[in-house]
């Protein structure tokens, strides 16, 4: 592998870990101001990286990196609408969905259709108001689904609104009749999220769903492609716009959004796009030491390669973020999931690191033991909200007790006798604290995950936004489909014959 310009900061950041191994995190932890020192806020959202296993010297190198990389100058491109997905010759403007914060022609263009587009959100949002409609089902995968579902599930309160959403996303049918049992076709309408409008899934359960609702007035779409959803049944002024300058990861912000605006109302969503555009400007314009997606971005970079440890943990402390590690396994993975540089080269060190995780406290009673004992150390984000929406307070208190005697026990371990009963320690956590969970603060916490993406993508020299290699998978499937219908099909690996022979059995 050919040598990057930061590959000498690769080199010296492993240098630093060799250096730092015999020097426990809990000491690391208590060198005097660290645990305020290490510690940012932007708005609703505090952030503690105190209980990473880094020193000055190591952080300085971290740095270091950021800057030869041109963490800013990179930011800045991303926020002027510059072709910074060169294999698919795109921009990616999510930024210009939720912010006004460049003056360059293409910015202002797409910022001035993100406006338009809105305006015809609210409106469409508005008139199902206006109709007997209370179930919503959005139908869409991937980034047409995830970014939904979350923050739909995250705000709703526990007593429905307006309407009920309900999201639809799998190809197997079982997941089509699971949503559909109980709605009523007349009070139902259906959305169909794709920004390709190409996609089996989406297409196939649309066709489901389009066939119960029996008359498809109720039948709307969100997609860059109006013609394939003309052709489908649904008319230009049912179709809502998504544009090739937004990655289906990135598009929550967009109409993609119109099932959040739905559940939590216009309001909401105009907020959730309002926290994201707060950290938007404070990534765009604070000072590296104090930008908190170059800290995270760093840490991630650090733990991976530096330390070498082979996964991140995600573990919310608050059951209605249960479903951010789905979403945030799709925008890192998804993006980062990269062998290659821009210029097609191979990349110079271990790219993504396998995210997971699961919501506190649930996780401690399932995978946690392996966390604390395992031979494999994970570094983990923690994500606490500080003020609870529900009368229980003694429950809330046990949750966060339990949110710092988990990040502490894996930073500090303790000794015993008996090698069965001790534990190590030295496992790396962040806690993020949002004061309260709000859609600001929601659209904050997302936001800077996306940035944190952005910017490992350029320490690693790769292009966070295509997604080739899920394609390889779809078109192999295509090939398949014709032999799973028991029709005449080429299948050359003997493998995958010996199964079909297996599947197609009579029985
Ligand atoms: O999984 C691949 C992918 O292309 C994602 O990137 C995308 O979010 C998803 O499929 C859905 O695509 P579409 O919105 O075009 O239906």
């Amino acid at each position: 592998m050919d040598a990057s310009p930061f590959t000498v900061h690769f080199e010296a950041l492993r240098a630093h870990a060799a250096r730092l191994a015999d020097t426990p995190l809990r000491k690391l932890a208590a060198t005097p101001d660290r645990a305020t020192k290490l510690a940012l806020r932007v708005g609703p959202l505090y952030a503690n990286f105190a209980r990473q296993r880094y020193d000055d010297a190591a952080i300085d190198t971290l740095f270091a990196l950021a800057d030869t990389a041109q963490f800013p100058e990179r930011v800045i491109d991303l926020f002027e609408g510059k072709r910074v997905n060169p294999t698919e010759d795109r921009a990616a403007l999510h930024v210009a969905l939720r912010s006004a914060l460049s003056d360059t022609p293409v910015a202002v263009e797409a910022r001035k259709e993100a406006e338009a587009a809105l305006v015809r959100m609210r409106r469409l949002v508005g008139a199902l108001q206006d109709t007997p409609i209370t179930d919503i089902v959005s139908i869409g995968i991937g980034g047409s689904d995830l970014g939904p579902r979350l923050v739909v599930d995250a705000l709703s309160p526990p007593t429905p609104g307006r309407f009920r959403v309900h999201f639809l996303s799998n190809v197997d049918g079982a997941a089509a009749q699971r949503v559909l049992a109980g709605l009523d076709p007349k009070r139902t309408a259906a959305i169909m999220v794709s920004k390709t409008f190409t996609t089996q899934e989406t297409l196939l359960n649309g066709e489901i769903v389009r066939e119960w609702l029996g008359n498809d007035t109720h039948l709307l779409a969100v997609t860059a492609n109006v013609a394939r959803a003309a052709e489908f049944g649904i008319p230009a002024d049912r179709i809502l716009p998504m544009w090739d300058w937004v990655g289906g990861r990135y598009s929550l912000w967009s109409a993609v959004g119109f099932p959040i605006a739905l559940a939590l109302g216009m309001q909401a969503f105009e907020q959730l796009l309002a926290g994201a555009g707060e950290m938007d400007e404070h990534v765009l314009r604070t000072a590296p030491r104090e930008n908190l997606a170059y800290w995270h971005a760093l840490t991630a970079v650090w733990n991976h390669n530096a330390l070498g440890y082979a996964s991140q943990g995600v573990f919310p402390y608050d059951d209605r973020l249960k479903l951010l590690p789905n979403h945030l396994q799709q925008l890192v993975m998804e993006s980062l999931g990269k062998s290659v540089r821009l210029d097609g080269t191979p990349v110079g060190e271990r790219t993504v690191p396998v995210w997971w995780g699961g919501a506190g406290t649930d996780v401690q009673h399932s995978f946690f033991q392996a966390l604390h004992q395992g031979t494999d150390i994970v570094p983990g984000d923690f994500v606490g909200v500080v003020e609870a929406d529900h009368p229980h307070r003694e429950n809330h208190r046990a949750l966060f007790a339990n949110l710092l005697a988990q990040t502490e026990a894996f930073a500090n371990g303790a000794g015993n006798d008996d090698p069965h009963r001790r534990y190590a320690g030295n496992r790396p956590s962040t806690v993020f604290l949002l004061d309260a969970l709000t859609p600001r603060s929601l659209g904050a916490l997302i936001a800077l995950y996306e940035h944190s993406v952005y910017l490992q993508s350029v320490a690693w020299g790769i292009n966070a936004f295509d997604q080739f290699g899920v394609e390889l998978g779809k078109q192999v499937a295509n090939k398949l489909l014709p032999a799973m219908r028991g029709q005449a099909a080429e299948i050359a690996d003997p493998v995958t014959q010996a199964l079909l022979r297996e599947i197609l059995r009579e029985r």
